[in-house]
């Protein structure tokens, strides 16, 4: 197994392969392939940190981080990070690649001064990764009371003091409803991937 950065000529495979990971887990269908292709372009997405997984000659898992931030209460803006989509191929699910992936990658920010990251996931996943529910550490999510323990909102501190004395809410950003602004042009790009059906299942959120 070797994890490296991204390059170029990978994108189309991880876009797949994200699409491949993401299908019908959510939501019918899925728009997180989009959601990676988009942000390409995005001068939020750090490319230092598009890491794909390699086995057997072909990728199996692919994660990619952004640049965010967390609204304190005065109103000023403080540099937080997020990351996904993360994605493991459905053949190689819980066989620990998506830990190793997310752990290397974790280490990786922390080298480059990464102070903190958040993001919305399952903390039965994330845990082992050393994320924590984001409200032990002061930090709010967006559209929730302020005293909400939100089960799905995860953070963890990379450089230790990073969160001393702060406060904040975190605001997904922008980038990651692109598909749902332009449903067009997302309709138009997931057409030019295999056909998939999709179907309502049990544990989708939308
Ligand atoms: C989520 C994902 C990246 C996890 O990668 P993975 O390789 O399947 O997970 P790992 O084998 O490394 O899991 C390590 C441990 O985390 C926990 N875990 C992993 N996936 C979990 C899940 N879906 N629900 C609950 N716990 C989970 C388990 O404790 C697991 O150990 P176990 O299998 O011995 O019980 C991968 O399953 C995936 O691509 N899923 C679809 C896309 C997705 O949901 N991405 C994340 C969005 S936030």
């Amino acid at each position: 197994m070797e994890i490296r950065l991204e390059q170029e000529k990978d994108y189309r495979e991880v876009e797949n392969l994200t699409r491949e990971a993401f299908w019908n887990v959510y939501r019918p269908g899925c728009v997180e392939h989009y959601v990676l292709n988009q942000y390409r372009n995005n001068a939020d997405f750090i490319p230092e940190l598009s890491l794909v997984m390699i086995e057997e000659g072909k990728i199996i898992g692919h994660v990619m981080y952004s640049k965010a931030s967390l609204t304190l209460d005065d109103g000023t803006e403080f540099p937080a990070w997020t990351f996904g989509p993360i994605s493991i191929h459905p053949d190689y699910k819980r066989k620990g690649y998506g830990l190793k992936l997310l752990n290397y990658s974790i280490a990786k920010a922390r080298e480059m001064g990464i102070g903190m990251l958040c993001m919305e996931g399952n903390i039965d996943f994330y845990k082992h990764a050393g994320f924590v529910v984001a409200s032990t550490l002061g930090l709010h999510y967006h559209g929730e009371p302020k005293d909400a323990e939100v089960p799905y909102f995860l953070a963890q501190e990379l450089t230790p003091g990073y969160l001393d004395g702060i406060e904040g809410t975190y605001h997904t950003p922008r980038g990651y409803f692109v598909a749902d602004e332009h449903p067009d042009d997302f309709e138009a790009y997931d057409a030019t991937f295999p056909e998939r059906v999709k179907a309502v299942l049990d544990g989708q959120l939308f």
